[in-house]
């Protein structure tokens, strides 16, 4: 690849028509119609091949109070250009993207009321992005949605990887079944919700929206650039399969206010015959603006250990110091309360953590409970729920930060808001100068819980403005940010690369709740991830946690899909989410762990289908190594690793986790083998995964 940025720009072709407008994509597989038609309105049509996408869909708005933003209008001029040009992501699955596409800007204005409207089209040769654009003009400064109609006219049934739809969150298990069956299941699967608070009743279902056609097509419909804008859910037409967006109101039921001079969310859609293609596509991230970091040199991908499942395994661990819950932040004197001798975060415990953490080259340890507030943490009733700068009696900020040091391991943060978000803002810099003052370089946010006080819902455009000032101020501070329960990530990361990961769909602590399917995680990397890296917190060995007490649940994986999930869930930030004692007493298996990269030079999607499996293979970053992970669902099957990305002409020792012979997820999950092979790039490993199972790989040059 070329060392230099390559770049080049071919513009502009004015025109005034009246009529309908193509355009296509660089390799000339998608093309676009545009067209006004009937009472002015704006509709685009999409083909990919031979075949028709989408039929005639809608686009424009209602504004408040009942406008019409999106009929009576003429197209004015419309431009056509293209771009090319490869970028190097601050960390990523691969060194370097390619932005390669074609583009047609249209400019509409209004009959009656003069009101311009511009749309932008890009056709990438993995699919199409399109916004809309509110020019500045005399007469409209501003105005409030009330309805976006952008519509996503598919025309035949689908079978679809569907959450509900909800304003508060993203933490469902995934339904597959088909367009048409989706109001018949809906309601029981937004009651399978441990976190929903309020659910839309429209019959509508989040996006990354992931769909297959019978004749094998495969389309994932999300949004690009989620700035000052309301996060888009779909409502279903199932008569006429028709998608169409509906943005999440704010209590009022208002869908966003915008200023004129202002640009909306990417609408997008990455489309493919091979599913594989979905998951290699970068259309998402292309849609972000650049970095706006400058000095990126602190922001570093991580491997954690953290003081964090002993509070899921229901062995007795707490967040809380005290079982004293009658406590005001800023007046109880927390030296005065009888600790409940259960709390996790005390100092003599996080030593041991960052001890094993630096034995066994972790970056860092994550400290969930170590600031005042837990005790009452469901309080709305007061002002203040945490203190983010004030640590509980045996937790010793600065004994801790000196400790760590001399280890060279750092501490994650963790603020927990529980969705108190202006006390939040009220404490943040204060916060992140404690942060800095005693060495920490990332922090973990939270926000369990309806937002407090506004009745602002998470994913509303409020809210998608609050996660982006948090990032934006913690750049300033050199702090990296993992946001859980925050709106689902739009490829952000690459304007923000300090937004290291997110949570934002159900994570391992669904496993403590019995509430991850064995196909989860073959669903994921097509639905969630396509946003950007999740925090998924892999690393689970003891899997039967009726070993710590009460809770009967049972991780849906095997022991070695554990492991699997560090290439398959692609993050530049892991943990190894089980407890110490776990580790130690598979000390073989957790060689992986160590082993893996958390940075890449390269990815290679093998074999992929949602639902149902993933082989992913990826280069480490700067090294001359390489891992593989391999998943399947609750379905045992072979896979087949080609490694053909391997340098031709030289030899290298893979070392194989795999399912024992007669493992599965909810038999004998803990039953593995570890074998030792030499390959060549001409290799072809066939490799047995049991139900609910799944293989790691690393490779390394034969010495
Ligand atoms: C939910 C988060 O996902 C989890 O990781 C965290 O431990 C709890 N909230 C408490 O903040
Ligand atoms: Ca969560």
């Amino acid at each position: 690849m070329n060392k230099k940025l390559l770049c080049f720009c071919v513009s502009v072709l004015i025109v005034v028509i009246t009529s309908g407008q193509s355009f296509s994509s660089p390799d000339g597989q998608f093309k676009l119609n545009f067209k006004v038609e009937r009472e002015g309105i704006p509709f685009y049509s999409l083909h990919y091949k031979d075949k028709q996408v989408l039929k005639d869909s809608k686009l424009g708005f209602i504004l408040k109070p009942s406008m019409s933003y999106f009929s009576e209008f003429k197209v004015e001029a419309v431009e056509q250009s293209s771009f090319n040009e490869s970028w190097k992501p601050v960390w990523g699955p691969n060194r370097e993207v390619v932005n390669h596409y074609n583009e047609m800007l249209v400019h509409l204005v209004q009959n009656k009321t003069g009101w311009k409207l511009d749309i932008r089209f890009r056709l990438f040769d993995d699919g199409l992005g399109f916004r809309y654009e509110f020019p500045v003009q005399p007469e409209l400064r501003h105005f409030t949605i009330n309805n976006e109609l952008t519509s996503f006219n598919l025309g035949k049934d689908y079978k679809a990887f569907w959450i509900p739809a909800d304003y508060d969150t993203n933490e469902f298990p995934v339904t597959t079944s088909k367009l048409s069956e989706i109001s018949k299941l809906i309601d029981d699967v937004r009651k399978e919700s441990l976190a929903a608070k309020a659910p839309s009743k429209d019959l509508a279902v989040q996006t990354p929206l992931m769909l297959k056609s019978q004749d094998g097509l495969y389309i994932n419909i999300h949004e690009a650039a989620l700035v000052n804008f309301a996060a888009m859910t779909l409502n279903v037409d199932e008569n006429n399969f028709i998608l169409s967006s509906a943005l999440t109101p704010d209590k009022n039921g208002d869908k966003g206010f915008i200023q004129t001079g202002s640009v909306s969310p990417w609408r997008t859609m990455i489309i493919s015959s091979d599913a594989k293609k979905i998951l290699s596509s970068n259309l998402i991230v292309n849609l972000n603006e650049p970095s706006r970091i400058k000095d990126t040199s602190w922001i570093k991908p991580t491997k954690y250990i953290g003081v964090w499942w002993e509070y899921f395994t229901g062995g007795g661990s707490t967040w809380a110091y005290s079982d004293n819950q009658d406590i005001r932040i800023g007046e109880t004197d927390y030296r005065t309360l009888k600790p409940n001798g259960r709390h996790g975060a005390n100092t003599k415990h996080v030593k041991e953590y960052i001890d094993f953490a630096a034995e066994n080259g972790f970056d860092a340890v994550l400290v969930e409970g170590w600031n005042e507030g837990w005790e009452d943490n469901q309080a709305y009733r007061k002002e203040r729920i945490y203190s983010f700068t004030k640590a509980y009696p045996d937790f010793d900020v600065k004994e801790l930060h000196d400790y760590a040091k001399s280890k060279k391991v750092k501490i994650i943060m963790h603020h927990e808001t529980t969705s108190s978000v202006v006390d939040y803002e009220r404490q943040l810099k204060e916060s992140f100068q404690f942060m800095k003052d005693n060495g920490y370089d990332a922090v973990k946010t939270g926000y369990v819980g309806p937002m407090i006080p506004r009745s602002e819902h998470h994913d509303s455009q409020w809210m998608v403005n609050h996660y982006k000032y948090v990032t934006e101020t913690a750049a300033q501070y050199h702090i990296m940010v993992n946001s859980h329960e925050a709106v689902r990530p739009t490829g952000l990361h690459r304007t923000f690369p300090n937004w290291i990961a997110q949570e934002s769909a159900r994570g391992t602590e669904f496993e403590s709740f019995n509430g991850n399917r064995p196909d989860h995680t073959t669903i994921l990397p097509f639905t969630r991830l396509i946003g950007g890296p999740m925090d998924y917190t892999p690393g689970i060995f003891e899997g039967d946690l009726s070993t710590y007490g009460n809770n009967k649940a049972q991780l849906s994986t095997t022991l070695t899909k554990q492991l699997a999930l560090y290439v398959t869930m692609y993050s530049p930030l892991q943990m190894a989410a089980d407890l110490i004692q776990n580790y130690k007493k598979y000390p073989d298996a957790f060689q992986f762990i160590k082993d893996v990269a958390v940075d890449w030079d390269a990815s290679y999607i093998l074999e992929a289908e949602p639902g149902d499996y993933i082989t992913i293979a990826r280069k480490a970053r700067n090294k001359n190594e390489w891992f593989v992970g391999s998943i399947t669902d609750e379905n045992p099957r072979e896979a087949t690793v080609d490694v053909s990305f391997l340098p031709k002409g030289e030899k290298f020792e893979a070392v194989i986790y795999r399912d024992g012979k007669n493992a599965s997820w909810n038999h004998n999950p803990k039953s593995y083998e570890i074998s030792k092979q030499i390959i060549n790039s001409g290799s072809k490993l066939k490799i047995k995964v049991a139900p609910g199972g799944g293989f790691a790989i690393s490779i390394k040059p034969l010495k």
